[in-house]
């Protein structure tokens, strides 16, 4: 195989993306803290602690990224630090979060800020939360409004909510995150329903303030696959899962209308057709489905990883790059400015990532010559931090986090991404050095 280069558009972003409660340290006053403290929720009862210390010292990832060259952070903003009790604002958590944003930006990193990564301040939670439309709507609202108008001159760039599908459905299906609600799903249905009206207030709120704001949302899509070949009925459920999964968070936004399956007893979706500038794909893995009759509460359906499929740590799940260009083009219809807001795998030693990142990388430089609008690229994650029920055990770093020390040292993915982004392009030398396993495959 000869020489290639596989060359990224002039402005493409090249970030990673972080959330609050995985990197900031001490966040006590959430639910996420809360549910912590119980035992057994969390894999061998982590805690998330200090964290990586952002709330001190976010500066010194901020100087590793510049150095590896990145013009792109993700980053979330903590809804229980703004506003610790209901109706009081604290603006030196406000301040921190400008010293944060300008600390980016004064290293050439443009931030996008998140304002739900899957954190409720405790006082929300003990209402109830996300199940009930009428107390957090206007709570979220009057939220937005605050962190836009006090944060608006250092960012423009808005990530509404994180991935509402995943939220809703392990929250309130799978019970892993509080409240922990296991199989429940009229309460799945309603939450998720009032996530997607929380994002059109917020795209509303935010115009409002901010004309020329860009306002997307960042939506976890999977291919959803029947598990065994030619079989109708793993088939038709695979369509099903998908429909539920992926379809319906973008039914509601691009056409304002309520998948049938979301809408029963449902209000109206007033307001939000269209409420979106950009699209966020979050994008780690696959599904296998198996048509089961006697599993009725999940349609009928298990869901399973492809046998002898590679898998990633502790079966986090199966590595499968062409997901990647499928997921994209599956939302190229929509003619939207994408990103990949997410991308990333658990890999203590670093002997999956590199490839991980090269594989993933291609099928996203495969959308970008197919036209698909993709504009950016954030890798989940930069520093190895609290992954939620599975504690400190999944290290998703392209550095590696000493967790008594603080030290971070980079893995050997560090040294690739940096030169895919210093390339802007992946070129056969990096390919030759970092992964030279993926030669031949690379213009197969
Ligand atoms: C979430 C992140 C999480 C990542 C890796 C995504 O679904 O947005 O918060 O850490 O997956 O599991």
């Amino acid at each position: 195989m000869s020489d290639f280069t596989m060359h990224f558009p002039r402005d493409f972003k090249w970030g990673t993306a972080t959330a609050a409660h995985h990197v900031e340290g001490n966040n006590t006053n959430n639910q996420w803290w809360a549910w912590e403290q119980g035992e057994g929720h969390i894999i061998d009862n982590d805690k998330s602690g200090i964290a990586c210390d952002w709330w001190n010292n976010a500066e010194q990832d901020f100087d590793l990224m510049a150095e590896m060259g990145l013009n792109a952070h993700r980053l979330s903003v903590e809804w229980s630090r703004i506003e610790p009790e209901q109706g009081t604002f604290d603006q030196a958590a406000i301040d921190r979060y400008r010293q944060m944003l300008l600390g980016l930006r004064q290293r050439g990193i443009e931030p996008m800020v998140t304002l739900h990564h899957f954190t409720n301040p405790i006082w929300l939670e003990e209402q109830g939360a996300w199940e009930h439309a009428d107390i957090v709507l206007p709570l979220f609202e009057r939220f937005v409004q605050r962190v836009v108008k006090d944060l608006g001159d250092l960012c423009d760039f808005w990530c509404t909510i994180n991935e509402p599908n995943v939220y809703a459905a392990v929250a309130y299906l799978g019970g892993r995150m509080p409240p922990g609600k296991v199989n429940n799903m009229p309460l799945t249905l309603t939450v998720l329903r009032n996530l997607l009206l929380g994002h059109a207030i917020a795209y509303h709120a935010i115009h409002l303030i901010q004309p020329r704001a860009r306002v997307g949302l960042a939506h976890h899509m999977r291919p959803f696959e029947g598990l065994r070949d030619g079989h109708v009925l793993d088939d038709s459920i695979a369509r099903i899962q998908s429909a539920l999964f992926n379809d319906g968070v973008l039914s509601a936004i691009m056409h304002g209308r309520w998948s049938p399956w979301m809408s029963r007893k449902a209000p109206s979706p007033r307001g939000i057709k269209g409420t979106i500038d950009w699209l966020g794909l979050n994008y780690y893995s696959r599904q296998r489905t198996k048509f089961d009759r006697y599993s009725p509460k999940t349609w009928y359906g298990t869901i399973h990883n492809t046998p002898d499929a590679e898998m990633s740590d502790h079966d986090y799940g199966e590595i499968h790059p062409a997901g990647m260009l499928k997921m994209l083009r599956k939302v190229a219809r929509y003619k939207m400015p994408t990103y990949t807001t997410e991308n990333g795998i658990p890999d203590a030693d670093d002997d999956q990532r590199p490839s991980f990142i090269v594989s993933h990388l291609r099928e996203v430089w495969k959308a970008v010559q197919y036209c698909y609008y993709v504009q950016g690229y954030y890798h989940w994650s930069f520093v190895d931090n609290f992954e939620w029920s599975e504690g400190w055990r999944m290290k998703f770093g392209l550095y590696e986090l000493d967790h008594l020390t603080q030290r971070r040292i980079p893995r050997r993915s560090a040294e690739l991404y940096k030169s895919i982004v210093n390339a802007n392009a992946i070129t056969s030398d990096i390919v030759r050095q970092f992964t030279p396993e993926l030669m031949p495959v690379m213009f197969p």
